[in-house]
């Protein structure tokens, strides 16, 4: 896919078909993800991989929304702060990393004709135990990935002069 076509296809994707994800597609996915930039390239993180068939109850109390375990697969990408790259004024770069590497998955899965969505708000003790994160693992960021059944709607943006100044 034609790279602005691909930022203009994806949009949160918050109701999914069942139908599975292929190996192969998945394969490319986790493969853009692990190629993404990282500050100083410390590779901060770890991706979880989960099959949401039968943790209905335990995904719900991850992150409560009937949408969110219709997906045949959800990703969980972890920070480890001990890897991460740390400015001298003390601020971590592991949030950044992780973000970066999701959307990057997340691009990839669009390429893939796959829907995604981005989630945060959800409850990190749950994610911990659901994903089976190790110790020195902080859960970051979840999407859902498979395929779409709802449509995107119009997209809400500010336009670029108030968000965007010139320095000259
Ligand atoms: C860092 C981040 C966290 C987000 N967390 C959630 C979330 O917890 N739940 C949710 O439904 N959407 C979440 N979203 C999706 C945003 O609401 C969505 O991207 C935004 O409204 C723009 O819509 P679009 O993705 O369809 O373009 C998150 C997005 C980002 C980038």
């Amino acid at each position: 896919m034609e790279f602005q076509e691909l930022i203009r296809r994806r949009y949160s994707v918050r109701e999914y078909r069942p139908d599975p994800v292929s190996e192969e597609a998945l394969g490319r996915i986790l493969e853009a993800g692990r190629l993404a930039p990282t500050a100083a390239n410390r590779q901060p993180f770890r991706v979880v991989v989960l099959e949401t068939k039968g943790r209905g109850e335990a995904l719900g109390r991850v992150y409560h929304r009937a949408w969110f375990p219709q997906a045949p697969v959800v990703i969980c990408v972890a920070g480890v702060p001990e890897e991460a790259w740390v400015r001298k004024d003390g601020r971590s770069h592991m949030d950044v990393d992780a973000a970066i590497v999701m959307d990057h998955m997340i691009l990839a899965a669009t390429d893939e004709g796959l829907g995604t969505c981005w989630i945060a708000n959800f409850d990190m003790d749950a994610a911990r135990e659901v994903f089976e994160l190790r110790a020195g693992e902080v859960p970051l960021l979840l999407t859902p990935l498979g395929h779409a059944a709802d449509r995107p709607a119009p997209r809400q943006r500010r336009g670029l002069e108030s968000l965007v100044r010139r320095v000259r």
